[in-house]
This record gives C-alpha cells, structure tokens and sequence, in this order.
C-alpha cells in the first residue's frame, strides 16, 4: 500500500511545470494566491470554489493525467452551478465557466507550485507519514508567511505539522471541507494550541471569503462533523451486519425519520468505503482517546467491500450498484 503512495510523492517534487487551464479578478486581503495540493474530488472542489470567489489558485498533483482528472470534476461540477446561475444562456454558462478554470493553473512541480502561495491547502492521501513529508517539501518552497492547511478528515492537525519549525507551525491549521465542497457549506476551522488568534482570524476570513460558513473546532479526532458522522455510520453497519434491517429500509428511515438528505449507505458510498475504512481503522488502533473504542471496531461487512474494491460511487459498486 505504502509503494504507490511513495511514489505519488516523490512524483510531486517533479519537474513538468505549470499549464494553465485556460484566465483573471478580486478578493479578501490577506489570501489571493492559494496552492491546493492533490486534485481529486476534495482538492478540484476546494480549487473550483475558491476560484469561484475570485482567487487565483495553482492546482499541484503528480502527473498531467491526474490534473485533467481534476479539471474534468471542476468542469462538470461548475457547469451544474452555471446552468442554475444562468438558465436560460448557454454562451453565459460557458463563458462564466471558462472564466473560473481560467483562474486555475495546473502544476506537477510542488516546490514552483507553492513558490507564491499565500496559502496551501492539502488534499492528498490520508496517511500522516505522507503528509508529514508533503509538508517538509511545501516548507522549503513556501512564502515565510504562508498558511499552510490541511483538508484531513481524521488525521490530528498538530501531527501532520510536527516535524516543522516553531514559525511554520503556528501558521498551520486544519480547513476541513465537505464532499460535494462546491455545494456543502460548512468549512470546519481546526485550531491547534500554536496558532494565535491572528491566524485563526485570516482563515476564518478566507473561508467567509469563498462564500463558505465556518465551524471552529479543537484539534481533536475527527473535529465535530466526522466525529459524529462516523459512528453513525458504523452504527448503521452493524445494524446491518446484525440482520436488523436492510441497507434500503435503513437508509430510507434515516431520510424519512430523521431527514437527513442521505442514508447512511448512500453517504458511505458518496464519501468512499476506503474512506470511511481508513479513517475508522485509524482511530481504532491509534486515535487519540478512540483507541480500541467499540464504536469503530473493524465492521466484517466494510471490510469485504473494500477487499473486493467495491468503493462505493466512485468504483461504482459500494453498499449499492451504480453501474448502468
Ligand atoms: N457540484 C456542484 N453542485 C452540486 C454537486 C456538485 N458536485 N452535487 C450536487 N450539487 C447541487 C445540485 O446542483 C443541486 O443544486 P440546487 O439545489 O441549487 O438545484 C443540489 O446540489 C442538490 O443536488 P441534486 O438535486 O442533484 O441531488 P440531491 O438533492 O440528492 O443533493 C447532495 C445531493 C447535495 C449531495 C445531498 O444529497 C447531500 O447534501 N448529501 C449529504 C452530503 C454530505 O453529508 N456530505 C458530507 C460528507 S462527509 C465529508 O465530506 C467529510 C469527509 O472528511 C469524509
């Protein structure tokens, strides 16, 4: 597991420079030029929204395939928000789009890719040793005064950046985002004991700046949402795994009975089943006050999906089929 996700980092520091996706605008004071590093669903989202508001961004992954995968996400996810914007002009829709993947440059070259960056946000794998060493590489390249973040969803904050010096530390904080970021509102702002008030103050202000609503939290497992989100989740495994009721009746009593948008297979699904594995898995064998927890014990039935590459949407099978 550890070979691709090595790979993929050093890949990171290689050198096929920027290309622009195709180009202009206003913003918030303190953060214009934002660096988002990894371009799949989490990190296109978090780069289309910001350049939505008008920010320039430089969109980093491993290879020119990976970026067009991010464009493609970006395109179609803007083009659902143009169609609403406006309804009745195709020319606009197209035009308002392309204005926005304008504000994008692609980068397979970290160290040039965050060179200029007023902020670096993170959304690469969910491994901390990964994230440790994508940040060493950010702080050789990165601006003295750049704030560096990261979009983990179970990871602890004061980890990712620990190995860093006491100055870029206190500029680190989580911006935690929710899948779909173009239409999810809420940011989650993780605050560790180093970050003054300063700092938290510059990315709340960002995060109003995109249009999004901020929920800060303590640099604690999971912040607020996935720390209630994913025992449920599992809850609803185990339900499952129990017999007590199928995936449809749940997932339709949670939507009916409790009105959430979603069951809890079909977020599942949304989210990822490797996902939802890595971050539970995480948290039993090694999260802070979770360790050993029954709540996140490894689920039978999660575990035979995952092992079969059943994913959820994205692989197109998960709790449910998606395949055509
Ligand atoms: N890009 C842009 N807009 C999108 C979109 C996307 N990828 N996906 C959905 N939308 C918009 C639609 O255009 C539509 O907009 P409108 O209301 O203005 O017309 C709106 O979202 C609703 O979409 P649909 O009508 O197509 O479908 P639904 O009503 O079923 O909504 C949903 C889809 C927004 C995904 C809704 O089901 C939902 O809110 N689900 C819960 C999602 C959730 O809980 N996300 C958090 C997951 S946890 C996480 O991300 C954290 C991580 O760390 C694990």
């Amino acid at each position: 597991m550890y070979t691709p996700v090595l790979r993929r980092l050093v890949a990171l520091g290689g050198a096929q420079g920027m290309r622009a996706f195709s180009s202009s605008a206003t913003v918030s004071e303190a953060i214009k030029r934002i660096t988002v590093v990894g371009g799949g669903q989490m990190g296109a989202g978090i780069a289309q929204v910001a350049a939505t508001f008008d920010h320039q961004v430089t969109l980093v992954d491993v290879s020119p395939e990976a970026l067009e995968r991010g464009r493609q996400y970006m395109g179609k996810s803007l083009g659902r928000v143009a169609k609403k914007k406006f309804p009745e002009d195709p020319a606009q829709q197209t035009n308002w789009v392309d204005s926005i993947l304008g504000r994008i440059q692609g980068s397979t070259e970290l160290s040039k890719g965050v060179s200029q960056a007023d902020l670096v946000v993170e959304a690469i794998v969910e491994n901390i040793n990964v994230k440790q060493r994508l940040f060493a590489d950010v702080a050789q390249a990165a601006p003295a005064d750049c704030i560096l973040a990261s979009n983990t969803s179970s990871l602890p904050i004061g980890r990712i950046f620990e190995n860093l010096s006491a100055e870029r530390r206190a500029l680190a904080v989580g911006l935690h985002f929710f899948n779909p970021v173009a239409q999810m509102k809420l940011v989650e702002v993780v605050r560790t004991g180093e970050n003054s008030e300063e700092i938290v103050q510059k990315a709340l202000d960002f995060v109003r700046a995109i249009g999004k609503s901020p929920a800060v939290c303590q640099d604690t497992p999971g912040f607020i949402v996935n720390r209630l989100l994913l025992p449920y989740m599992m809850e609803a495994i185990r339900l499952l795994e129990r017999g007590v009721a199928d995936s449809r009746d749940i997932d339709t009593a949670m939507k009916l009975g409790a009105g959430y948008p979603m069951g809890p297979f079909e977020l599942a699904d949304y989210v990822g089943l490797d996902t939802v594995k890595a971050i539970v898995d995480g948290w039993y064998t090694d999260g802070e006050g979770l360790k050993g927890d029954s709540l996140f014990m490894p689920s039978p039935k999660l575990n035979e999906l995952v092992a079969a590459g059943h994913l959820g949407v994205k692989s197109g099978q998960g709790f449910y089929n998606y395949k055509k």
